[in-house]
């Protein structure tokens, strides 16, 4: 079954006014395959913003989300108030968020079903610092990330699961082809196993890590790799060619 080639474009803690309205001009502007799903996760104070200008193929992700409904809990946003802003998406469980903020996979499995719940489609994100993957734990340490998730819900269809080896963000250090797609191939895998066949089959696994204009077509050919997660390479002209990267 051919699943939907799918590039998220993750912003971070960057951009401005400006900079946020002179991408979306650009992604508007650009050829886009239309057989590729995409999603752009600005930092939350430009969510309104991205979506009121942003073409409408082109889908808006929070980089994160709360697990509760509503009520005392500054700084922190609701899986509603995504909603009624038109935000379809959020991104949950990066590994900045992971390892800065010290969030537990059973956090992140619970905002996971808080989103899923309230209509919100998530790009789970999974991964091993270099010093588990020199280990030889990498497989071990994905597994246990995602079944948390797998603890909390049964129906993945609205979850990309995004594999995102540490050692690989913003650091220009690539995962070789052989890497990201033996990871991939085992998250699914273990997804067969743990959660359905059909799960397995239809899941989106998208790779993280320096994706870049240069490196993206190669990994783009790998049978278990459906797409991207993209940082540093978002916020330039050329994530166009990310975006493009399967034609
Ligand atoms: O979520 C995307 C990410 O962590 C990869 O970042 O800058 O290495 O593409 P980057």
């Amino acid at each position: 079954m051919a699943r939907q080639f799918f590039v998220g474009g993750n912003f971070k803690m960057n951009g401005s006014v400006k900079q946020i309205t002179d991408i979306v001009e650009h992604l508007n502007n650009a050829k886009i395959d239309p057989s590729t799903e995409v999603v752009i996760a600005p930092p939350a104070l430009y969510l309104l913003l991205t979506r009121e200008h942003l073409r409408k193929e082109i889908e808006v992700a929070a980089q994160n989300v709360f697990d509760k409904p509503n009520g005392a809990f500054t700084g922190e946003i609701s899986v509603a108030q995504l909603k009624d802003s038109n935000i379809t998406w959020t991104v949950l469980g990066h590994s900045e968020r992971r390892t800065l903020l010290q969030e537990k996979d059973d956090f992140v499995a619970s905002k996971t079903k808080a989103a899923l719940d309230g209509g919100i489609s998530v790009i789970l994100c999974c991964g091993e610092t270099l010093e588990q993957r020199e280990a030889g734990t990498t497989v071990e340490v994905v597994t246990k990330q995602l079944g948390a998730v797998a603890k909390e819900i049964s129906d993945w269809s609205k979850i990309v699961v995004a594999y995102e080896p540490i050692w690989a963000i913003g650091t220009g250090k690539v995962a070789t082809t052989e890497q990201a797609q033996e990871v991939h191939a085992a998250i699914r895998g273990w997804m067969g196993k743990e959660v359905s066949k059909d799960a397995a089959e239809k899941t989106r696994i998208i790779y993280g890590g320096s994706v870049s204009e240069k490196n993206c077509k190669d990994l783009a050919k790998e049978k278990d790799i459906d797409g991207f997660l993209v940082g540093g390479a978002s916020l330039k002209p050329a994530f166009v060619d990310i975006i493009n990267s399967k034609q």
